[in-house]
């Protein structure tokens, strides 16, 4: 499989997927594409050896058709959005349609959007986490594929909560993607479901609860 990460910052989520890869546990050929030449993601791609992409991000017409290109030479698959900070287009969006999956750091649908971690403090919410959904015309609404889970304490702030969060993507976004590896993801009645990797039945993944 061929999978072309999108990314925009600091590339943790992508560090913990080419680890995932260099320990044999993924098995898919990465690209990178960024839409900020400066983001640190880059040199993550850079040590793993991946190639890797960055484009101005705007006009932002020009950039999805540069990006769309490239992803057709190089006949991608999927898309991760691995802290891509920007909204990809309904067009560009239709083009890949349920093969683009992203992750957000909350329990969606609480909390969709930025700030996600100053808004759950303040409004005092015992339990976060981060979601993986399959990306579609709206922002962070596409169909949950699995979520992982972190209680709150009460002298948790906006920093301790991101860390918090942070661990727990790079444990979820890797199972996702072996699981998109596996084929083993279906949407059936617009909802994501995980088909067992013995018999095909459908299976609840274990949801994590990370205490302090
Ligand atoms: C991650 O927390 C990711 O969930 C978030 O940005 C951070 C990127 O960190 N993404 C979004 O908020 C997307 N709406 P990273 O660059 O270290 O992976």
């Amino acid at each position: 499989m061929k999978i072309a990460i999108f990314v925009s910052g600091r590339g943790s989520n992508l560090e913990a997927i080419l680890k995932a890869r260099k320990q044999g546990l993924l098995t898919s050929d990465f690209i990178v594409i960024s839409n900020n030449p400066k983001a640190k993601a880059l040199h993550i791609a850079q040590t793993y050896n991946v190639e890797h992409y960055a484009f101005e991000p705007k006009p932002k017409k020009i950039f999805e058709e540069k990006v769309l290109l490239l992803l057709k030479e190089k006949h991608i698959d999927y898309i991760v959005l691995a802290g891509f900070m920007a909204i990809l287009s309904k067009e560009f969006v239709k083009e890949y349609e349920k093969r683009i999956i992203n992750i957000h750091p909350s329990l969606l649908p609480s909390f969709p959007g930025i700030d996600v971690h100053k808004r759950a403090i303040e409004r005092g919410v015992k339990f976060s986490g981060c979601t993986v959904h399959f990306v579609n015309e709206h922002v962070d609404e596409g169909c949950i594929i699995a979520q992982a889970i972190t209680s709150i304490s009460y002298d948790d702030d906006e920093e301790s909560l991101a860390k918090k969060i942070l661990n727990l993507e790079h444990k979820l976004l890797p199972q996702v993607i072996s699981w998109l590896e596996q084929d083993r993801i279906y949407i059936k009645d617009g909802k994501a479901h995980i088909k067992d990797e013995k018999n095909g039945s459908t299976f609840n993944p274990d949801i994590e609860v990370f205490n302090e």
